[in-house]
This record gives C-alpha cells, sequence and structure tokens, in this order.
C-alpha cells in the first residue's frame, strides 16, 4: 500500500466509533511512570498515536504533569511508522506540599521539566517540553493532527485552546480529545462542544476521556468566543444543548455519569432550584454516588454545590458553617 492509501486507511479507523476499554490494544513495555490517566485511557493513547496518526501534523498534549499520558503518545508516535514530533504543554511546578521521592526529591515549586523529560525521552527522542501557563501559552508549530488536552478543565482555558489552535486543525486530518470531559464537574466544556455540534464529531470515549473529529473547521477566533459567550444563553437554550450534546453520545456509562453535570451549571447560573428538581429526576447508582462523594470532599466544590451533595445524601462540609448553608437553602 502506498503512504496516501495508508493515510487515508488509518483516518477512517479514526472515525469509527470505540467505547470502552480499548483492550484489544497491546501496550509496547514502558518504564513506570507516576500518573493520572487510566489503562484505558493509556490505551486509547497509544492506539490513537501508533495506529490512526498520519504525520500531518504535530502531537500536541497539554497538561503532562510526569509524563505518563505523554510516554503513551510519544511511544505511539514511535511506532507509527510516520515522522511526527509531540510537543508537551504544562507549568512543569511541582504544587504539592508534602516532599515526593521520584527519583529525586520534589518539593513545593520545583521546577519538574527534567524529570518529564527523563520519563519520556528514553520511549522517543523527538518529545519538547514547553514549561508555561496555558494562558500564555503560543503555538506556532503548524499544523496540530492529535491535541490532547488535560490541563484546561473550565470554559476559560478550553475557549483560550480551542481560540488558540482552531486555525491549526484541519477537519480532513485533526483530532481533539479531552481528558475529564465525562466528569460532571467539567460541565462546562461539555457545554461548549454542545454548542460546537456542527464541528465536534464523538468519535472515542475511555475512562472519562472523549475524542473528537471534526466535521468542519472550528470558527476563527472571534466567531467561536461569541458562539461560546454564556451570557448570550438563556437557561433553556443551555438545557436544550445539554441535552443535544448527550444524545450525541453512544457510550451509555459515560453519558449518565456525564448527564448530572448540567446541575451543576445550573447551580452556578444561580438556578439551584431547576438545578435540584432535575437532580431529582436522575438515577445514580452505587459508583455514581462514590464519584459524587468525591466531589464533595473537595472544599472548592463542597461549599459552590453543597445543596446537590445535600439533596444526594453524600457528605458535604462547606466552608462557612452552617449559618451560611441555611441561608444557601433554596
Ligand atoms: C491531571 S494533570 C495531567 C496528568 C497527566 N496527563 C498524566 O498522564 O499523568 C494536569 C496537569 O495540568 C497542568 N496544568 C493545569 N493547569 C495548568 C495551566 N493553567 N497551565 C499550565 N499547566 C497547567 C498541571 O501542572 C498538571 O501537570
Amino acid at each position: 500500500m502506498g503512504r496516501g492509501a495508508i493515510r487515508a486507511a488509518r483516518l477512517s479507523a479514526r472515525r469509527i466509533a470505540k467505547h470502552g476499554d480499548f483492550a484489544d490494544v497491546a501496550l509496547p513495555p514502558l518504564p513506570p511512570i507516576p500518573g493520572q490517566v487510566s489503562q484505558s485511557e493509556r490505551r486509547l493513547l497509544y492506539w490513537l498515536a501508533a495506529a490512526t496518526y498520519t504525520g500531518q501534523g504535530a502531537i500536541v498534549e497539554l497538561g503532562s504533569w510526569l509524563g505518563l499520558s505523554s510516554a503513551h503518545l510519544a511511544a505511539g508516535l514511535r511506532d507509527s511508522g510516520f515522522a511526527g514530533e509531540l510537543h508537551c504543554f504544562d507549568r512543569f511546578t511541582w504544587d504539592q506540599k508534602k516532599p515526593v521521592d521520584v527519583g529525586r526529591v520534589l518539593r513545593l515549586g520545583d521546577d519538574t521539566t527534567d524529570v518529564f523529560l527523563a520519563h519520556v525521552k528514553p520511549v522517543f527522542d523527538r518529545v519538547v517540553a514547553h514549561r508555561t501557563e496555558i494562558e500564555s501559552m503560543r503555538w506556532d508549530g503548524g499544523p496540530v493532527e492529535i491535541l490532547f488536552l488535560d490541563a484546561p478543565k473550565g470554559r476559560k482555558p478550553f475557549v483560550h485552546v480551542l481560540a488558540l489552535f482552531q486555525a491549526h486543525l484541519d477537519p480532513a486530518s485533526s483530532y481533539v480529545a479531552s481528558q475529564d470531559f465525562g466528569l460532571p464537574t467539567a460541565f462546562a466544556q461539555a457545554l461548549c462542544v454542545g454548542r460546537l455540534l456542527d464541528v465536534f464529531e464523538l468519535r472515542h470515549t475511555a475512562g472519562y476521556t472523549a475524542g473528537f473529529t471534526l466535521a468542519r473547521p472550528l470558527p476563527a477566533e472571534a466567531e467561536l468566543r461569541a458562539r461560546l459567550d454564556p451570557k448570550r444563553f438563556t437557561v433553556d437554550e443551555d438545557l436544550r444543548t445539554w441535552d443535544a450534546m448527550l444524545e450525541r453520545i453512544d457510550d451509555a456509562a459515560f453519558r449518565e455519569r456525564l448527564r448530572p453535570g448540567i446541575c451543576l451549571h445550573l447551580v452556578r447560573r444561580g438556578e439551584t432550584r431547576q438545578a435540584l428538581a432535575r437532580l431529582r429526576t436522575m438515577r445514580f447508582d452505587d459508583s455514581a454516588l462514590a464519584l459524587w462523594r468525591k466531589f464533595a470532599a473537595e472544599p472548592d466544590k463542597a461549599e459552590k454545590y453543597d445543596a446537590l451533595f445535600r439533596e444526594l445524601g453524600v457528605a458535604s462540609k462547606p466552608a462557612g458553617g452552617w449559618l451560611r448553608r441555611l441561608f444557601a437553602r433554596p
């Protein structure tokens, strides 16, 4: 098969919907690296690069931490048979108070770039680490074939990243995956994608990651920002957008885990009564409740979404004490 035919076959393979644990993907041996992506997400990332990459742009990762996801992309790129580079963007600064030994002891504020590179370079040499805040990052590296997001979680950074990369993503060959997309707490991203359903085509789900091909180019920056401006939309429009976005998700477990994310959004819009009414229509099995218990244990979430946690009967200790909770009751 010629190069062109191989490219076409790979891009077609990438467009076939695939959901779940990607258990059919055999991972090559890789060094042990601490990390935060699940086995199924690692297999998705390796497979994307090894079996579907066509050398028509860089592979770019935002949010690399110590390099676990990066090493899987790097190994895939190495095994793909196409030349390309992996560019990894992160603040690469240790943010935990407790020192951790990862070959050398990392303390709060330490630059972690060398640890990242020591983990990933032995897998594949053509990896470039960019130490930057996502909000101030630049991209002048040309076309991007695979964009993997594991740092921009909220609306503002997500829109910033889409605006930054829109001119470099080609619907014919580009792919965007976002980790945490499937968590209800990442509702802002899912709403943005819901507002761009003419562009984003969901192809893969694995763990909390969703991967999309593009049906058409993302709008240019001004239009993109306008289309994703939350002030333009009524609550009813948001609800319709959310439901339309969920309808596109075939993976029932992924969809149902994400579904209550709209309730968090409604609380943020000051529509707590409506959020509670919606929440009451949804079913939460033990694993869903365990996830919500984890959210409730995070102080920032406990405070913002206390009413939802109380409705679900999951423990929540918001700052501010009983008086604040009393007045926060809808
Ligand atoms: C969930 S971790 C990434 C985990 C990694 N992909 C893995 O496989 O283990 C998120 C990473 O995003 C980075 N990050 C979060 N917000 C950022 C920002 N605004 N600018 C730069 N990096 C950021 C953090 O430094 C952290 O390394």
